[in-house]
């Protein structure tokens, strides 16, 4: 028997159990907690790609927001499982256990007075197969959460694959943890559009080695474009590690501003907020394990940064200086006017709306003093 968080579950041959998922799990959990709060009243639920079903069954069993819990897999021996996990977790009479392919589970709940308030998409790499059936399962403002183990193609590893599933080009470099993130993002909110559906991001992290966006549904044609227009593109210079955002590819300059060397882009990718306010503040308020409140620290200094950030270690060597701390490069930001923070999606992270010159500058003047 193992436990994690209220939850006791057996874990069957065959079947997949990541213990070192809880943290994303834990994170789960704080997201349920915050939108039944904001909705104000209790939850249907549904996990296409249970396994063990630990993630559905923590959400019922720790939020007390979730009135009824939908759990499938498409694998038998995982049905059976889940099905002896929600006895031992005393919560049958509020769930219902399937044994289809995921997508046909969705497109089944895909009518009025069947859909739900919260769909969890947690497949073995891309999710993009799954998108559209999930948001058709959805009830106007509710919530989707794509997770993605498709790390190889979101972040420049695989450039073809990222092509091929997500439409977009993807680059390796410092940020791709971010890059990845907004390319899924992008990807999400353009399937959404085709199905005149307005989807938009409300809360994401990349942790380990999966990628994780939560996002919010309307059913409204005159919300979709204002949503779109918040896609666009990330050109970067390897050389110097200028980088900067466009809307339109036409607007591609190929060569750095600074240095003048050869530049690349990423994108398609969305260069709005990830993140609101209301939501983080709510999951802060959910008591959360110690890992799961670090990392909602962290997210909660990031979440009004613009795109994309500066590693420490890197600038400090390119420009052959010794590199600071990172406190004290965010406190010197913070002196001269801007806004910096950490990033939870790098150690050596720093997010600003100070340009690149300004960055340059402070750093240079830390190693004067
Ligand atoms: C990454 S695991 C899910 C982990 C689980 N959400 C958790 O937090 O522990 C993915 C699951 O999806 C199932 N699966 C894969 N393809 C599927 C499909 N097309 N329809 C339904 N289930 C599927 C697999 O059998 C596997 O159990
Ligand atoms: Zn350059």
């Amino acid at each position: 028997m193992i436990e994690e968080g209220k939850a006791r579950i057996v874990v069957k041959e065959g079947v997949f159990y990541n213990a070192k998922a809880k943290l994303s799990r834990d994170i789960g959990v704080a997201f349920v907690y915050a939108i039944a709060k904001k909705m104000g009243r209790k939850l249907r639920i549904c996990e296409p790609l249970a396994a063990t079903g630990i993630r559905g069954i923590r959400y019922m069993l720790e939020t007390d927001s979730v009135e009824h819990l939908t759990l499938n897999d498409k694998l038998k021996q995982a049905y059976i499982n889940i099905i002896e996990n929600v006895e031992i977790n005393s919560i049958k009479p509020y769930s219902d256990v399937y044994n289809e392919d995921a997508n046909l589970i969705l497109e089944k709940h895909a009518q009025k007075n069947r859909r739900f308030d919260f769909v969890d998409i947690d497949p073995f790499g891309s999710p993009i197969s799954f998108v559209q059936s999930g948001l058709r399962s959805l009830a106007h403002k509710g919530y989707l959460a794509i997770a993605s183990t498709d790390t190889a193609a979101i972040y420049g590893v695989a450039k073809r694959a990222c092509l091929r599933r997500y439409s977009s080009v993807s680059l390796k470099n410092e940020f791709m943890k971010e890059i990845g993130l907004r390319i899924l993002t992008a990807a999400c909110i353009r399937i959404a559009s085709m199905n005149e559906l307005a989807l938009k991001p409300v809360f994401a992290h990349a942790t380990m080695h999966y990628v994780r966006v939560y996002f919010t549904m309307q059913v409204s044609i005159s919300k979709i474009d204002p949503i779109l227009d918040q896609i666009g593109y990330a050109e970067y210079c390897e050389r110097c590690l200028w980088r900067t955002t466009f809307k339109r590819i036409e607007e591609f300059s190929k060569s750095c501003k600074i240095c003048g060397n050869k530049t690349f882009y990423a994108g398609p990718l969305w260069l709005g907020a990830l993140y609101e306010k209301d939501i983080i503040n709510a999951m802060l308020d959910f008591k959360n394990s110690i890992e799961a409140s670090k990392l909602l620290e962290t997210i909660n200094q990031e979440a009004e940064m613009p795109a994309f950030f500066y590693t420490l270690d890197s600038l400090a060597s390119k420009i052959g200086v010794v590199e600071p701390k990172l406190v004290e490069m965010i406190q010197k930001l913070r002196d001269n006017g801007f806004l910096a923070s950490r990033t939870h999606l790098h150690p050596k992270g720093i997010k600003t709306n100070a340009d690149y010159h300004e960055v340059i500058n402070i750093l240079k003047e830390i190693r004067k003093t």
